[in-house]
């Protein structure tokens, strides 16, 4: 489906499946629970769900003359790390405008994890006192103006590399890998599971499998607590995603399953259950998720394992994005483990 598209290589290749079976035991062996881990796909900074999305923007950006990239986040953004890994990787520049999307105070929020790391790859780390929203902001454009006006080529990159025109293309290669993959497991996933949203990730997987109508088992976790918009947004890009690629069908919103019930108090902040799912995780399977996404999914999987969501015999792909370095500004959320 992406043949036709750029691509600049960014990660290590096709990212690992494995069986979660301790977790798959401890939920009763009904359903089987399977981790693809985006989180390990690559050597620059960590890694994460981003890099896929950036491979077929960066050769776009290339081809602008651009000298800087632009992009925004919140606080602990995964995304601005990663726009920060690349800049480093091809010798750009990297201004990042960095909002405080999340109402959670821990007294080194604002100086480790992901904030940190991209300090350290030489970004310029522009602090701005706004709260959460995924559409397009003005401290962004704004910034984008800045490296103009001081002489520079910018290259804007929106939040979490989603409206952008190739920002669905990268997850769309995931589906594809996916069902290279299950070729060679000899079975297909019944159910994919992911976090949602600025959206392109699940749009990308949703036009990806929308080619062997598996559209619908693409189960979106919100975790930005504001799911209209994010629901809006999902469906915009996949609609956009699907003509790039000429997918051939429509994709509607009721394509667009997204399940909200999980991403409370607020975008960010963790509940008792996420924290409980993140503990649960890690002490099973030795695997990290994070406070802000991951967690929140993670805790929808196992929620909806024990609801009954899923039917008995299915196999469950959970795709884990990445994140974990957030987990550095949660440290008194998690003192006592
Ligand atoms: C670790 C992690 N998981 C999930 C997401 C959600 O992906 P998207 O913004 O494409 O909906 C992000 C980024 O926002 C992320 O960094």
């Amino acid at each position: 489906m992406l043949e036709k598209f750029a691509r600049y290589p960014l990660t290590f290749g096709p990212t690992h499946i494995e069986m979660m079976e301790r977790l798959t035991a401890h939920l009763g062996g009904k359903v089987d629970l399977y981790a693809k881990r985006e989180d390990c796909n690559s050597g620059l900074a960590f890694g994460g769900n981003k890099l896929r999305k950036l491979e077929y923007i960066i050769p776009d950006a290339i081809a602008s003359n651009a000298d800087t990239l632009v992009s925004i986040g919140g606080v602990q953004s995964n995304h601005t790390r990663m726009v920060a890994a690349v800049a480093a990787k091809i010798g750009m520049k990297c201004r990042l405008v960095q909002e405080s999307w999340v109402p959670h105070e821990d007294a080194v929020y604002d100086r480790v994890g992901n904030i940190l790391l991209s300090r350290v790859m030489g970004a310029d780390v522009q602090m701005v006192d706004e709260g959460f929203d995924i559409g397009i902001r003005e401290s962004w454009e704004q910034a984008i103006a800045d490296v103009k006006a001081k002489g520079g080529k910018p290259y804007a990159i929106p939040a979490g590399a989603s409206v952008h025109k190739y920002g669905g293309l990268g997850y769309v290669g995931f589906a594809e890998e996916v069902r290279a993959q299950e070729k060679e497991l000899g079975f297909a996933f019944d159910y994919i599971v992911v976090c949602t949203v600025t959206g392109s990730t699940h749009a990308g997987m949703l036009v990806g499998f929308a080619k062997d109508g598996r559209e619908r088992k693409v189960i979106g976790i919100d975790a930005s607590f504001t799911p209209a918009q994010t629901k809006a947004q999902v469906l915009d890009i996949a609609q956009n995603t699907a003509k790039l690629v000429e997918l051939g069908k429509n994709i509607v919103e009721d394509d667009v399953v997204l399940i909200e019930d999980y991403a409370y108090p607020v975008y960010g902040v963790p509940s008792e259950e996420t924290k409980d799912a993140i503990r649960l995780c890690a002490r099973l399977e030795g695997m990290i998720t994070d406070p802000v996404y991951e967690g929140k999914s993670m805790q929808g999987m196992i929620d909806l394992v024990k609801k009954g969501y899923f039917p008995e015999g299915s196999k469950v792909l959970y795709a884990h994005l990445g994140g974990a370095p957030a987990l550095n500004g949660y440290g008194y959320a998690f003192r006592n483990g």
